[in-house]
């Protein structure tokens, strides 16, 4: 599905949970299209291999993005090699902890929050000083459709998530004084380790694809690619009237049940008749 072109000719974007999924996906996708990337994540091999793969195009950065020395470096790093930060993506994240209510610590809520919550400040926070400069530049941040709908993920990350939303839209406002946008993508079920798991073999990574294909109205399962194809768009001069939204890239799984799936007894409840005016 990944496409080459211009539609980022000359920006620079640093990505944080760069190495792998979707923030990898993008990476891919944005030096196709011209942009140099800066890859900030806490994995060091797979950071260091996708950014040698992509040749001057890339950069790895050793990042944990709860550190905020951490995210302040790596911004500097992509300003001192390339001049200028037109995207950032806060996208790092993981599933946080799990689990019901009442065994849920307060340290593993601690950690949840900082991951998915305080690292996306972080780069919004470190990012602004030169995109307030530059007067442009375009905030990316990955929520979830859990920050939308209960049942898609566990607790605290269904909160972080909707945090990441409310903190988006409180920045974009700010930020819009100096042409300066923030979005969120708020991703459904995309096939990364993250929801797959990590270390399956090929025919269990494909058993799992197959059933969350059949969890989506429309009869696929969602790829890192889907995202990064959204994450393009935000990051190019096509959006510069969007800002504070939360984009939904679920397949439709947000959607509710069709009607013609509902059960019979409700379809039922309902005369099968077209309104006409009066006289017709
Ligand atoms: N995969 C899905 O179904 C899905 C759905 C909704 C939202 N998301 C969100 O998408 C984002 C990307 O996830 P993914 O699915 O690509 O998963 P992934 O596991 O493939 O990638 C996440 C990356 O974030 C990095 N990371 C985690 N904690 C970090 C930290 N403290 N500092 C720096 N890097 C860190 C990991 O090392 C990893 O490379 C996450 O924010 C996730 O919550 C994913």
């Amino acid at each position: 599905m990944s496409t080459t072109g211009s539609r980022l000719n000359g920006k620079v974007a640093v990505i944080t949970g760069g190495a792998s999924g979707i923030g990898a996906a993008t990476a891919r996708l944005f030096t196709q299209h011209g942009a140099r990337v800066l890859l900030a994540d806490m994995r060091d091999e797979a950071g260091a291999a996708l950014a040698e793969e992509l040749g001057d195009a890339a950069q790895f950065e050793r990042v944990d993005v709860t550190a905020e020395a951490d995210v302040a470096n790596a911004v500097a790093a992509a300003e001192r090699e390339w001049g200028r930060i037109d995207c950032i993506f806060n996208n790092a994240g993981f599933g946080g902890a799990l689990g019901p209510l009442d065994e849920t610590s307060e340290e593993d809520f601690a950690i949840t929050l900082d991951v998915l919550v305080k690292g996306v400040f972080f780069g919004m926070k470190h990012a602004a000083p030169v995109m307030k400069r530059q007067r442009s530049g375009s905030i990316i941040n990955t929520a979830s459709i859990a920050a939308l709908q209960g049942g898609w993920a566990p607790h605290i990350y269904s909160a972080a998530k909707a945090a990441v939303v409310a903190l988006t839209r409180s920045v974009a406002l700010e930020m819009a004084e100096w042409n300066v946008r923030a979005n969120c993508i708020c991703p459904g079920l995309i096939a990364t380790p993250l929801a797959v798991g990590r270390g399956f073999s090929d025919q269990v990574v494909a058993r799992f694809k197959d059933a969350m294909a059949d969890e989506q109205p429309i009869q696929r399962v969602g790829e890192p690619e889907d995202i990064a194809h959204c994450a393009l768009w935000l990051a190019s001069d096509e959006s510069t009237f969007v800002t504070g939204q939360a984009h939904v890239v679920d397949g439709g799984a947000t959607l509710g049940r069709a009607w013609n799936a509902q059960p019979a007894w409700m379809r039922r409840q309902r005369p099968i008749t077209v309104y006409r005016p009066p006289g017709r």
